[in-house]
């Protein structure tokens, strides 16, 4: 299991310390959450910070966006060459299109879905696809409870993707913890964020390892 630890529960304060302790504690990802205040109520971080991110990360980014108007977006962060760039689903009407484009820019494309969207909704994309991100808890904040349907989700959407791609990863965000990661993988899932649990522990490498089961 890989592990990106999502910077939304760091210290903003020594946000570049931050980043650094998450990569040294042996993480596989550096998961960065770009809320734009309108599809989700929260506002977080743009292209000036997740710059300076970057260059304090030793490990890739993992965009995950939470935004309307993906594509103006994808623009503004792909000169940071992150590794992942997921978009949501509920939010894009193009998503074939916008996948291409991010792969024309030499990112990985990835699609998030939302605790209610089931994963046949994007059973003709998967060939397309590097990675889907799974939401177990409702886009938009940190620390929030798991919500298990994403199980069953999980064991749906390998089906699909041992069928059409088995390439292409699954990830979990949301409420990911040492209680439910046992779960998450018996599911088939491979990278899980881990925001609250791992930036509210006083080791991260320890809280790092102890999922990466
Ligand atoms: C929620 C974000 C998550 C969040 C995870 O919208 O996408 O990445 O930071 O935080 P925890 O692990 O605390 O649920
Ligand atoms: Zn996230």
């Amino acid at each position: 299991m890989q592990v990106a630890p999502s910077i939304l529960s760091a210290d903003f304060g020594i946000l570049a310390q931050e980043v650094k302790a998450i990569c040294d504690g042996g993480c596989d990802l550096v998961h960065v959450d770009v809320m734009d205040g309108h599809f989700v109520p929260n506002l977080t971080i743009g292209p000036v910070v997740v710059s300076a991110v970057a260059k304090a990360a030793t490990k890739p980014l993992d965009i995950h966006l939470m935004v309307e108007n993906n594509s103006f977006f994808v623009d503004l962060f792909a000169p940071l060459k992150p590794k992942y760039i997921s978009f949501h689903i509920e939010e894009e009407k193009h998503p074939h299109r916008l996948i291409q484009k991010i792969r024309s820019l030499g990112i990985s494309p990835a699609i998030t879905l939302n605790p209610h969207t089931p994963p046949e909704a994007i059973e003709f994309l998967i060939e397309d696809l590097d990675m889907v991100l799974l939401m177990s808890v409702n886009p938009g904040f940190g620390g929030q409870k798991f919500i298990p349907n994403v199980i069953e989700r999980a064991k749906r959407l390998k089906e699909i993707i041992k069928k059409r791609n088995p390439n292409c990863l699954i990830e979990v965000d949301g409420g990911v913890n040492d209680k439910n990661i046992q779960a998450l993988k018996d599911a088939g899932v491979d990278i899980v964020v881990a925001g609250s649990y791992v930036y509210g522990n006083d080791n991260y490498a320890y809280a790092i390892k102890s999922l990466q089961i």
